[in-house]
């Protein structure tokens, strides 16, 4: 059986070899195409493959009519919304996710791009600390715990707003849960980005919200482009230049943002939010393991897809 690893962006070295030793040690053997610049290149790959295990990359109905063998695709990280997953049931494909093996160091990229904020830019002038300040978290899923977490280290003032999580979570990591989105932005002087990209949330973060938050507030965004409505957000900082807005996706819009905005807003080149050995390792060896669990034994415990 091939386990075939399919990345744009490719792993750290070091967790490559972690997920050819976790395959071979089951006796299955790894197809590798790391920057594939060419959508041939991959629809060619998946031809011999048994099993997928990709990032970012974009996984639709073109994927599995090219892939008789397919069985399963892991995506190694959190977010799946770069899969279609009516499309992968339809062609009898598993698709399941690694949700937690990154979250670390994307709760870790929060605070470089929060404190880069807080200090302008690192342009020289006097800005502010982190101390005592207030955090909102909009999600708290495995990302917005471990950025709960970090913050306290901060002195910061935790809350948190997610319908999807019970109040005991946040209480427990001693975060003020919020039920308002409303006061989730007017209250919070910096505010963390944590929903996934789906339906309900698309757009969901516009002008009416960002220009709720208090003077020199600061929006972090490590989750989604598509979360944010771009044109409102332009309209929000056009009216608020005391606001600042720091992304590791960068918008659609972002080189007029960059012209329009200078020093109030920052963009990552890639997703770099989970780009870290530690993280490729955990998500990578995690997708390798759960492929072989899949094909070997069926076991499907991080299915996000209907069968
Ligand atoms: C995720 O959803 O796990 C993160 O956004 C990381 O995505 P990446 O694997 O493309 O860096």
């Amino acid at each position: 059986m091939n386990i075939l690893v399919a990345t744009e962006k490719p792993f750290a070295p070091v967790a490559v070899e972690g997920i050819c030793n976790a395959v071979e040690e089951a006796g299955y053997k790894v197809l590798l195409l790391e920057k594939y610049t060419d959508r041939k290149q991959l629809l060619e790959a998946v031809a011999d493959a048994d099993a997928l295990i990709v990032r970012s990359d974009k996984i639709g109905a073109d994927v599995f009519a090219a892939a008789p063998r397919l069985k399963v695709v892991v995506r190694a990280g959190a977010g799946y919304d770069n899969i279609d997953l009516d499309a992968a049931t339809a062609a009898g494909v598993c698709v399941e996710n690694t949700p937690g093996q990154n979250s670390n160091a994307v709760a870790e990229l929060v605070f470089g791009m929060a404190v880069m904020a807080v200090r302008n830019m690192y342009n020289g002038t006097s800005g502010s600390e982190l101390r005592g300040k207030r955090l909102g978290i909009h999600a708290f899923g495995q990302v917005g715990r471990n950025v709960a977490r970090i913050a306290k280290g901060f002195e910061m003032n935790v809350s948190a707003l997610d319908p999807y999580c019970p109040d005991e979570v946040m209480l427990g990591a001693e975060v003020t849960p919020i039920k308002d989105i409303k006061e989730l932005y007017s209250e919070n002087n910096i505010v963390s980005l944590h929903i996934p990209a789906t339906d309900e949330t698309r757009r969901s973060v516009g002008y009416d919200l960002v220009t709720l938050m208090p003077k020199n507030g600061v929006l972090v965004n490590t989750a989604r482009k598509e979360v944010i409505d771009e044109a409102g957000l332009d309209r929000a900082l056009a009216d608020r230049p005391d606001l600042k807005y720091v992304a590791d996706i960068a918008p659609d819009n972002a080189a007029e943002l960059l012209e329009k905005y200078p020093g109030r807003v920052f963009f990552t080149p890639k997703k770099m939010g989970a780009q870290t050995a530690e993280a490729n390792i955990n998500a990578g060896i995690a997708a390798a393991r759960q492929c072989v669990a899949f094909l070997r034994d069926g076991i499907d415990r991080f299915r996000v897809n209907k069968k």
